[in-house]
């Protein structure tokens, strides 16, 4: 069953259409992959799932239900959350302070202290920082921080804005591992990145988007083996 359906949304800012008749789909349990440069649109796209901006044109389906007129904070009450691209932390908040206000969703002290031990299992660098103030943590850290915000909600889906950027690596392995085991433990993902080698290895699914269109799909092995793609995102003549 789809838990997310895009059908031919068309969005932007003022004047200018960045989407134009996207479709994509997520289906319960799965981690799809939205692949794409610099400017393609991406960010957009997520914005536009959670209604930061309308779109102009189109529908947009969460479990078989319109929500093109349902506004962010009501969409993460529902289940859809959005771990936004910058990382959105409180920095003079400790680690623990963060997560504990994040679990807003969480109907019962139970499931919340059980959601809190979760995440200091996938995160044991948060473990031991959760009483350091996010603010000086290292970039690495406050992108496992807000995962760990995202999963706090209690989400049926998770929105990932390009979880890697700007990390070095071994922080990008660390963070994509944790993703990894986010999937595994039931969780759906919808994660979209530039990075191709990351994306093709968590995804059970792959979107390519270029200029605001989704040019390819197909599995991670089936987009491997198209030496247009792997020349384009790999580098490789
Ligand atoms: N707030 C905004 N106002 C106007 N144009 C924007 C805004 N944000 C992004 N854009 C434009 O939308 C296009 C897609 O951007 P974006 O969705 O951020 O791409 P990506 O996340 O794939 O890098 C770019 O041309 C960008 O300049
Ligand atoms: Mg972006």
């Amino acid at each position: 069953m789809s838990i997310l359906e895009i059908k031919d949304v068309k969005s932007g800012y003022g004047k200018s259409t960045i989407l134009h008749n996207v479709c994509l789909h997520v289906l319960v349990g799965e981690c799809v992959a939205v692949l794409g440069p610099n400017g393609a649109g991406k960010t957009t796209l997520l914005r536009t799932i959670t209604n930061i901006i309308s779109p102009s044109a189109g529908e947009i389906l969460f479990k078989g239900n319109s929500i093109v007129k349902t506004r962010f904070f009501r969409l993460s009450r529902m289940g859809i959350c959005h771990v936004l691209e910058n990382r959105h932390n409180f920095p003079d908040m400790s680690v623990e302070e963060n997560l504990m206000l994040a679990a807003s969703r969480t109907t019962s002290k139970q499931r919340e202290a059980e959601l809190f031990e979760y995440c200091m299992n996938l995160f044991p660098k948060l473990a031991e920082r959760k009483n350091q103030r996010a603010g000086t943590m290292s970039g690495g850290e406050q992108q496992m921080l807000a995962l760990a915000k995202g999963l706090m909600t209690d989400p049926e889906i998770l929105l990932l804005d390009e979880p890697s950027t700007g990390l070095a690596h071994i922080l990008k392995e660390q963070i994509f591992e944790a993703i990894k085991e986010i999937v595994n433990s039931g969780k759906t993902v919808l994660v979209v990145e530039q990075d191709a080698v990351a994306a093709l290895d968590i995804a059970d699914r792959v979107y390519v988007m270029e200029q605001g269109e989704i040019v390819t799909e197909g599995t991670p092995d089936m987009l491997a083996k198209d030496s247009q793609l792997v020349r384009a995102y790999f580098g490789i003549s």
